[in-house]
């Protein structure tokens, strides 16, 4: 048999001096005391004390996994090229590798994988024009439409400033003055609001962004991520029984069955609409608490992901790993979707504070290699390279008579969305914050509703009178069995 010991490398420090005592300090005599000049032990601890980096202020706990994207070369029965110069869609067959995190929202770095949550979705492309951030969930609606109110929304999910504790009285405080997350809350707490695990959920985009084709023309867009596996959920029995005994069940299955060769694939479909208000839909497309009814903007399938390889190091691949929505490529854009254009300051901003101001020269966040990166960004902490600056590595302004970078050409041009009006903080138009929850409960089938008033009610009733009584109010304005359900779940009386 082997010697297993035989294949073993040597212990080095950092500084790569070979450790030829690994097992005690250095001290004066056996019993010591310890020396200052203990430079192994010292760099040991002192680096131990360092290795953790803040968890994420959302979507702590995460899964990550790395594959590709093949493309059908087609956007529905249209070429690519009708909708979109994006490289990445032109040809059919074309591969372009990616990295996916997923993710449960409020919980800790370790917290439980079955819980009543969201699901983030956010995929990496890694095209030869930089990469591409689709930064989705799994339900596709939110529970705002405005960025400003997202601390407000967090905070509410969050545990209690005092007793760390996540209260359901905060929670429905908050939802019932935010009329606008009567849709997100039905899908929440509906069994879709425990996904079985990751391979058996679909992905949204869940923002409207833009497409752009060569001619400079947009159109309004939402991505669309089908599982394969296809769609399943748990009650909260079921996910009770699970988190008894195991927080990371989610995180196990598709590790598992990417190491077994059994790859789970997602196929990438579109809705798209001409980019203008649109006055004839009773909601606005740029609205995150709304879906965009699939018998009037149907899904066109664009190509699948499929994720073949596990990571081999969780806090490179997956706790420094840095998703944002303004990580876009020439042919894909932003609309002015209010939540977008906040997310977008907001992903960048904690990621230059959780990972530090050089995030984007770790590997798992680097374009891939054979895009050239030249910017004339130098400096700050950890930084380990310079961009390329071309021939004369002393010009890192531009521009320049003598050297240096030059801008991109003509075909890069953004898109240019004309604007204009008054300045204000203002409400959207079309709120319509009901009908599209009201759809929904009567779409469910009656075991899901059966499902969400038992979910609902289970929380609703540690809630104070008054907040329960308004929440009633908004599920009968969706619907008004709902809202007759409900009430009569927590014992309060109804009109007729
Ligand atoms: C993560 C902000 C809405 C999906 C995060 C993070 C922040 C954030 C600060 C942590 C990022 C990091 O530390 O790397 C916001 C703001 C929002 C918003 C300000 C609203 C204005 C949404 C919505 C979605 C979403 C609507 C779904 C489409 C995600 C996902 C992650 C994330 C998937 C985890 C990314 C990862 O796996 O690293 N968000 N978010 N967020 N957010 Fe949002």
């Amino acid at each position: 048999m082997s010697d297993p010991q035989a294949s073993k490398q040597i212990l080095t420090t950092r500084q790569g001096h070979p450790v030829h005592n690994n097992q005690q300090q250095r001290t004066v005599g056996s019993r010591g005391p310890a020396t200052l000049e203990n430079y192994h032990f010292l760099e040991k601890i002192s680096h131990f004390d360092r290795e953790r980096i803040p968890e994420r202020v959302v979507h702590a706990r995460g899964f990550v996994a790395h594959g590709e994207f093949e493309a059908y070369g087609t956007i529905g029965d249209q070429p690519a090229s009708t909708y979109t110069r994006a490289k990445l869609f032109q040809t059919k067959g074309k591969k372009t590798p990616v990295t996916i995190r997923f993710s449960t929202v409020i919980g800790g770095r370790d917290s439980s994988e079955a819980a009543r949550d969201p699901r983030g979705f956010a995929v990496k492309f890694r095209t030869e024009d930089g990469n591409w951030d689709m930064v989705g969930n799994n339900l596709q609606v939110f529970f705002i439409r405005d960025a400003i109110k997202f601390p407000d929304v967090i905070h509410s999910l969050k545990p209690d400033p005092v007793t760390f504790r996540q209260e359901p009285n905060r929670i429905f405080d908050f939802m019932s003055n935010t009329p606008e997350s009567m849709h997100m809350l039905t899908w929440l707490f509906s069994p879709y609001g425990i996904p079985k695990n990751y391979r058996t959920m679909r992905g949204s985009g869940v923002n409207t962004y833009r497409l752009v084709n060569a001619a400079g023309e947009g159109v309004l867009v939402k991505f669309h991520w089908l599982s394969q596996q296809g769609e399943h959920n748990l009650t909260q029995a079921e996910a009770d029984a699970i988190q008894a005994t195991d927080l990371g069940h989610a995180s196990k299955d598709i590790y598992e069955a990417i190491e077994r060769g059994d790859h789970p694939k997602w196929e990438l479909n579109v809705q798209v609409m001409s980019d203008d208000e649109h006055p004839e839909l009773d909601f606005d497309p740029l609205d995150d608490t709304k879906i965009w009814p699939e018998e009037d903007f149907p899904y066109l399938p664009v190509g699948m992901m499929t994720l073949n390889r596990n990571i081999t190091d969780h806090h490179n691949e997956n706790e420094q790993i840095a998703f944002g929505t303004g990580v876009l490529v020439d042919g894909i854009d932003f609309s002015d979707d209010k939540m977008l254009v906040g997310r977008t300051f907001s992903y960048s901003d904690t990621q230059r504070y959780r990972v530090g101001p050089n995030y984007l020269q770790l590997p798992i966040n680097r374009p891939r290699e054979d895009v050239q990166v030249s910017t004339n960004q130098g400096g700050g902490q950890m930084s380990y390279g310079v961009d390329n600056r071309g021939a004369n590595p002393h010009i890192n302004f531009e521009p320049s008579s003598v050297a240096g970078l030059q801008e991109a050409d003509e075909s890069y041009r953004e898109y240019r969305p004309f604007v204009s009006g008054q300045i204000m903080k203002a409400p959207i138009e079309r709120q319509n914050n009901y009908s599209q929850a009201g759809r929904r409960y009567r779409e469910m089938d009656d075991w899901e509703r059966d499902d969400l008033i038992l979910n609902l009610t289970t929380l609703l009733s540690q809630c104070d009178k008054h907040i329960q009584e308004k929440m009633v109010w908004h599920f009968s304005q969706c619907d008004s069995d709902y809202g007759r359900r409900v009430a009569e779940g927590l014992g309060i009386a109804v009109d007729a």
